[in-house]
């Protein structure tokens, strides 16, 4: 089978993402062959275009963390009821493609009636969201969270599944997405605003039951300053560092974790990351089949909506890079077969 791919070269304007065409095998043992109808543009591709992802391949290499597809054909020990299913995967690299190869064990199925774009936002999206404040912070009806970057990819979706649940949500955004935000029945605040403690405390003088935070440094300290006792500090990213080396910051921001996490106050202080436990593969595969599939049903029933900013052909990476990376457009810009 041949596919077209999108190759990331080396720390390239989006400009020099490259096509490339070649002869795909046929799937192994264990595996399937996967006709991708949406992958997308998330914050993980922006930074690994600028080498800047904690752990990413060496260059060249096929970027997409996630993708919606139908499976075509499958390899020995697969079942092949498979075929013909629609699916979606977590893949962290290689989801910019026509077709691509996968574990089938990492399938998980998406329910039928939903659109491939507006699954696709929810894949890796879906997923933090959900693990972050139902796994990792265990957060309660009735409680208020303090969310980063709140009209994100992950900070929407963690907002509406909070709502659903009767959580109160105080959200950082940009002023142009507050509107979206109360939207969702988000408090929004300006991430900018020097006074932002004090409006926070405003709305919720005994602190906050949790906070998430993709930005580091600044944003995280004063996310642990506003947690109430009890509380739950859930940092997962470190977006907001831009300059200088990331790993020496990202360790900083594990160990500054560690030290709060020991403190005798009560609170929590942790790093979630999406791809911890797969040491331990089938375990992993059926948590992220059961949380995904508890996102994708929300979306079936219309209990919470995609974001997608726009659709771009495979062909226009380029476009749907600049595009993404221009953080104008709400929602995650997905990208569609050429
Ligand atoms: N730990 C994990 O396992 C895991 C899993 C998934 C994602 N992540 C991380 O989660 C973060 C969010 O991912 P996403 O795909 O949701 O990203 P996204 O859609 O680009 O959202 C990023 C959000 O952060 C805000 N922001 C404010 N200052 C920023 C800055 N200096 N740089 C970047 N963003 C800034 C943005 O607001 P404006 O657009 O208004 O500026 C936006 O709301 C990324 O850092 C990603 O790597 C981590």
């Amino acid at each position: 089978m041949e596919t077209t791919e999108v190759v990331l070269p080396g720390i390239v304007e989006p400009s020099g993402l490259q096509l490339r065409t070649r002869d795909l095998p046929p799937p192994a043992p264990g595996q399937v062959l996967v006709t991708v109808e949406a992958s997308g543009v998330s914050f993980a591709e922006q930074a690994m275009r600028r080498g800047r992802y904690p752990g990413q391949p060496k260059f060249p290499f096929v970027p997409g963390y996630d993708l919606v597809g139908v499976v075509h054909s499958v390899g020995a020990g697969v079942h092949a009821a498979l075929a013909g299913r629609r699916v979606a995967a977590m893949t962290k690299t290689g989801g910019w493609a026509q077709h691509v190869l996968l574990p089938a064990g990492d399938l998980v199925a998406v329910p039928d009636g939903l659109d491939p774009g507006d699954a696709e936002t929810l894949v890796v999206n879906g997923v933090t969201a959900w693990q972050m404040l139902h796994r990792t912070a265990r957060v309660q009806p009735g409680q208020t969270i303090l969310v980063h970057g709140a009209n994100g990819g992950v900070g929407v979706t963690l907002a509406q599944l909070a709502r659903l649940d009767g959580i109160r949500v105080i959200g950082t955004a940009n002023p142009r997405h507050h509107d979206a935000l109360r939207a969702f029945g988000v408090v929004p605040l300006d991430h900018a605003d020097p006074q932002l403690a004090d409006r926070i405390r405003e709305l919720a003088p005994g602190g906050v039951d949790a906070a998430f935070d993709n930005l580091g440094g600044e944003h995280l300290r004063r996310a642990w300053r506003l947690l109430a006792p009890g509380g739950a500090l859930v940092s997962y990213s470190i977006a907001a560092h831009e300059k200088g080396p990331m790993v020496p910051a990202f360790l900083a921001t594990l160990a500054r974790l560690a030290v709060w996490n020991a403190l005798p106050n009560g609170k929590r202080a942790s790093f979630y990351d999406l791809w911890s436990g797969r040491r331990d593969l089938a375990k992993f595969q059926a948590r992220t089949r059961k949380d995904l599939t508890a996102v994708l049903s929300l979306l079936a029933e219309g209990r919470i909506t995609a974001q997608v900013a726009a659709r771009v052909p495979l062909s226009r990476i380029s476009e749907a890079m600049t595009l993404a990376e221009a953080r104008t457009v709400p929602g995650k810009v997905v990208v569609v077969p050429a």
